[in-house]
């Protein structure tokens, strides 16, 4: 439930108003002045803060100011006497939710506070949002082979070079393929993913090309196609070595032409994009065993990329391990536990056959499992991997 903090200098308001708000469940603290307020605002995270106007010492005023200086999200509802309205007015301009008149109306003041605390709510929640979206496209690693990646996608990237990028499950192909469009010059054009092994075969035509209304028996509307959503940007066709050779000679085709055409259209349709694609597969061995075509693997591959299993570059996992720390308190909203140096040693011993993505999940459970900080024992226990 909501914690509430009530700040005012009568003591039989303050008493009035915790009987008001803690019969309505919610968590009650008092102040009895501007500083004790900002004291324990500093120290707490209150969602609202029930503040009185007039007081000594400091007034309700700057508390508000002080908190939001403190970066606090805290809403504030400010309490002002009779007469008191217009200190109340810039009370809301400086950024308080809103204010009520002494002595309050309960049904007034409930109603308030409930649209408050659904602000601080939303707030909260776009907070959290805005990190996700932002969430750096980055390649951490400080071995041999990560660092001549980095250099590679560095000189490939503006140039318009399709790229298909090999590398086991989890090793971070699509993170390289994300980082490749961001250091494009097409940057600020869509970047569309395709996952080729989830679609059905019947399907992938008109989910790449598009089709036309009436095209078949349940295209009830046109639709626009990958390829044409990626225009100006980038294409990225994930587990490419999953799709059928009918849709290769269809995807050939387009790349050939820089054209497609819509299941069921006639029209021709340009497009600009870059292809980049991506596949755990030995596609090599694909191609001797037909099931992948020679000519699209050389259309494709202009620049190959091989992204090498995580057990090939030990170098890579303390960083690793450190990253994730900060990425995933961030995401709770928590202070990145400390693990001790035995763990990392513990955790760079193991080949990790899930690549990076199972080294990112045994530290979110590593963080859940653990006490204030990660230990060896921790590591050993909860790493799934055992000894
Ligand atoms: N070098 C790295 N630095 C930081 N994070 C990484 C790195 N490599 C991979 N990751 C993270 O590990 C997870 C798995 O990476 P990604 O999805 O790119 O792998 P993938 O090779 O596409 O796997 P799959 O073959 O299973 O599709 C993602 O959360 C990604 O952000
Ligand atoms: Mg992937």
């Amino acid at each position: 439930m909501a914690k509430i903090l009530v700040v005012d200098d009568e003591k039989s308001i303050r008493s009035t108003l915790r009987e008001i708000l803690e019969f309505e469940k919610y968590t009650v603290d008092e102040a009895k002045d501007g500083e004790e307020a900002l004291e324990k605002i500093t120290k707490e995270d209150y969602d609202l803060v029930l503040c009185d106007i007039k007081m000594p010492k400091m007034d309700g005023i700057e508390v508000l100011q002080k908190s939001k200086e403190l970066g606090k999200d805290t809403q504030f509802i400010m309490i002002s006497a009779h007469g008191n309205i217009e200190t109340a007015v810039e009370a809301t301009k400086k950024g308080a939710f809103d204010f009520i008149q002494k002595p309050p109306d309960l049904n007034r003041l409930l109603i308030t506070l409930r649209n408050a605390l659904e602000k601080c709510d939303l707030v909260t929640e776009t907070k959290i949002l805005k990190k996700k979206i932002n969430k750096s496209t980055e390649i951490i690693g400080a071995s041999e082979v990560i660092l001549q990646l980095l250099k590679t996608i560095d000189k490939v990237a503006p140039s318009d070079a399709r790229v298909f990028i090999t590398g086991p499950n989890g090793s971070g192909k699509e993170l390289a393929a994300k980082l490749i469009h961001e250091k494009s010059a097409r940057a600020h054009g869509p970047l569309v993913e395709v996952n080729c092994a989830a679609i059905p075969d019947e399907l992938i035509e008109s989910e790449l090309f598009g089709h036309e209304k009436g095209s078949f028996t349940s295209a009830i509307k046109q639709r626009i196609g990958k390829f044409e959503q990626a225009h100006g940007g980038t294409l990225f066709l994930d587990e490419i070595g999953d799709m059928s050779l009918s849709a290769q000679a269809k995807v050939l085709r387009a790349l050939q032409e820089h054209k497609i055409t819509r299941v069921g259209g006639e029209k021709e349709i340009k497009v600009d994009v870059r292809i980049i694609a991506a596949t755990n597969k030995d596609i090599k061995k694909e191609i001797v065993e037909n099931s992948f075509r020679e000519d699209l693997y050389h259309r494709l591959a202009v620049i190959p990329l091989f992204v090498p299993p995580l057990k090939e570059r030990k170098d890579d996992i303390k960083l690793l391990i450190e990253k994730f720390l900060l990425e995933i308190a961030t995401d709770y909203g928590n202070v990145p536990k400390v693990i001790a140096s035995d763990a990392i040693s513990y955790l760079t011993n193991y080949d990790w056959p899930g690549n990076v993505r199972e080294l990112k999940n045994v530290v979110e459970r590593l963080i859940i499992m653990s006490d204030k900080s990660i230990t060896l024992a921790d590591a050993q226990n909860y790493s799934g991997f055992g000894k």
